[in-house]
């Protein structure tokens, strides 16, 4: 499973990129006019530190104007993935760009059939938005299990499932346990994943009878340095 991390948080696409855990980034407009940086650039710098896709998306609704701001963004580095809205036009958007070699991120998708159009549009990736399924009292991960079980039906349709609008760790153990390809996953929650307290008690008990043996592993520096 890929994880992504869902924020345009310079700071922390950083410090998250350095454990060697992150496969990609997606940004969407909200995110972004957090930063208070311009759009353009924060991909470009997004782009240098993750190999992997990185979702920027386009403004526009009507498909001419998605076009023309999907093939500007894409320009900007060959691993942008071109995010746009399920909707006609941003399907119609998808199919042009896909065909043109581009990775498209097919956002704010809620239903199966919505799933079902992305992928024949020739979507990268599909994103349903399972946390605001959940608070609107629907079933975001029933969501996953339906698109994941539709896809492998046709084994042509080529669209990762990127489960998307994670709220927390049951979210990413569950898409992984359906067997979804990603999960974008906010700062906070990707690191929430490294931990249990069992882990802190344990390694603070071994080390306590570590410390009883006198001994390191990296021997006496100040010895060898006298050698
Ligand atoms: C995905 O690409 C979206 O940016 C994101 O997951 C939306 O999540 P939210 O519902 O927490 O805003």
């Amino acid at each position: 499973m890929k994880f992504f991390v869902d924020t345009a948080d310079m700071a922390e696409i950083r410090d998250l990129a350095e454990t060697g855990l992150l496969d990609g980034v997606t940004t969407n407009p909200s995110l972004v006019a957090k930063t208070g940086r311009p759009f353009l650039d924060v991909i470009a710098e997004i782009c240098e530190i993750v190999p992997g896709p990185v979702s920027a998306e386009v403004a526009a609704t009507d498909h001419e104007t998605m076009l023309a701001e999907g093939r500007k963004l894409a320009k900007i580095a060959g691993n942008v993935a071109v995010k746009v809205p399920l909707t006609r036009d941003g399907l119609k958007t998808c199919r042009v760009l896909a065909d043109e070699g581009t990775m498209v991120n097919v956002t704010l998708c809620f239903s199966a059939a919505q799933a079902i159009l992305a992928a024949k549009a020739g979507a990268a990736f599909i994103s349903p938005f399972v946390g605001r399924l959940d608070d609107i009292g629907e079933s975001g991960m029933g969501l996953i299990a339906d698109i994941c079980e539709i896809y492998r039906n046709y084994p042509h349709f080529e669209t990762e499932v990127l489960v998307a609008s994670v709220r927390g760790p049951q979210h990413v153990v569950e898409a992984a346990r359906l067997g979804a390809d990603v999960a974008t996953v906010p700062p906070a929650v990707l690191r929430q994943l490294f931990l249990h307290p069992l882990t802190d008690k344990g390694l603070a008990a071994f080390l306590a009878d570590w410390q009883k043996t006198g001994q390191s592993i990296l021997g006496d520096k100040s010895a060898e340095a006298a050698e």
